[in-house]
């Protein structure tokens, strides 16, 4: 701790991510009444509508590089949108008003609204390619775990850095067809699999957590959620890495053309530039470790984790808010 008379001129700086987390509850409670009523839209809608409304109060000078993009055929928070209040920083500012649509439309667990930001200029440009091979872990990871490498020998290095037994080893990966050989080279391996229906910025962020259920997350999904996720692995420290993952051949040309090398392994620097980066993201339906917006007698009450990647602070916000008198 530093003496409080040692303290000089210092300043703390001011937190953009206490401003953004007000946009990440809006979306979610926007989004709380479409839980489970099937009608993914709808549930998305409600929440693009909102995060868009609050994220108009943040002082920023704000630019969607990761928005509602062709995915959801969104009309708002398109890629190019300028956000915030005209004032402050120019930053990028990447949403994903609901990671887990299908999550919330169905009434399933691990729904989150999430939204990073970072330096103008620092997010990785993922537009010619939708998906990536990512691999997530937290601290003890680093220099231990390399996507390069096969899992199982990932796994082995990963349990003997954490003193453990690989069968005590998590590993959340995607549930698709695609994960078939992977998850079963996890399981020969003798560790265990959580497989995730969706949401693999939450399992990216559990696997960096040190006080999680999850070791490590891998497999491919969503190179917008590899960014977000990179903003959060900034702030918990750990590994991520990601290689493009063309799903046809059209997108593989048209990858080339854009003059990415396909065999190059971004590390947490390359899909995030900065230090000067923020990880916002409030629980739509219960997750490992934020819970879904509840009622609370006459409140609402919505859960939140706000991390800065340049201090490393980690921040747990908890809000009740009157239905009635929000805005
Ligand atoms: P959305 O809720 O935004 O649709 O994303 C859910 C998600 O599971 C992401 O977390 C993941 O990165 C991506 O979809 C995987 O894509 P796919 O469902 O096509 O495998």
């Amino acid at each position: 701790m530093t003496e409080p008379d040692s303290l000089g001129e210092w300043q703390p700086d001011r937190n953009l991510a206490m401003e953004l987390v007000r946009a990440t509850e809006a979306a979610a409670m926007r989004s709380t009444p479409w839980i489970g009523r099937g009608d993914k839209l709808a549930a998305d809608g409600a929440a693009v509508d909102a995060m868009r409304r609050f994220l108009s109060t943040v002082n920023m000078r704000g630019t969607v590089v990761i928005g509602e993009g062709e995915k959801d055929d969104a009309p708002w928070l398109y890629n190019g949108e300028v956000v915030g209040n005209g004032e402050g920083a120019e930053c990028d500012v990447a949403v994903d008003p609901i990671d887990g649509t299908r999550l919330t439309a169905e009434g399933r667990p691990g729904a989150l609204s999430v939204i990073a930001v970072a330096d103008r200029g620092s997010m990785y440009d993922p537009s010619a390619v939708f998906y990536m091979d990512k691999l997530v872990c937290g601290p003890i990871g680093v220099g231990v775990v390399d996507i390069r490498r096969p899992i199982g020998e990932n796994i082995r290095a990963l349990a003997r850095a954490k003193r453990v037994d690989v069968s005590d080893i998590r590993v959340a990966v995607l549930d698709r067809p695609r994960h078939e050989q992977l998850i079963s080279e996890i399981r020969a391996a003798g560790a265990g699999t959580r497989l995730l229906m969706d949401g693999d910025v939450a399992g990216g962020v559990n696997a960096a957590r040190w006080d999680s259920n999850i070791d490590l997350c891998v497999g491919i999904g969503g190179t917008p959620e590899g960014i977000i996720t990179a903003c959060a692995v900034k702030a918990l420290g750990g590994v991520i890495q990601g290689r493009l993952w063309p799903k046809d051949d059209e997108e593989r040309q048209r990858a080339l053309d854009a003059g990415h090398d396909l065999d190059r392994v971004l590390e947490a620097n390359d899909l995030v530039a900065s230090d000067n980066c923020y990880f916002v993201a409030t629980g739509i339906t219960d997750a490992e470790f934020v819970d879904g917006v509840k009622r609370n007698g006459p409140f609402v009450r919505a859960e939140s984790i706000v991390m800065r990647a340049h201090s490393g602070t980690i921040r747990h916000v908890t809000s009740d808010m009157d239905p009635n008198r929000w805005s």
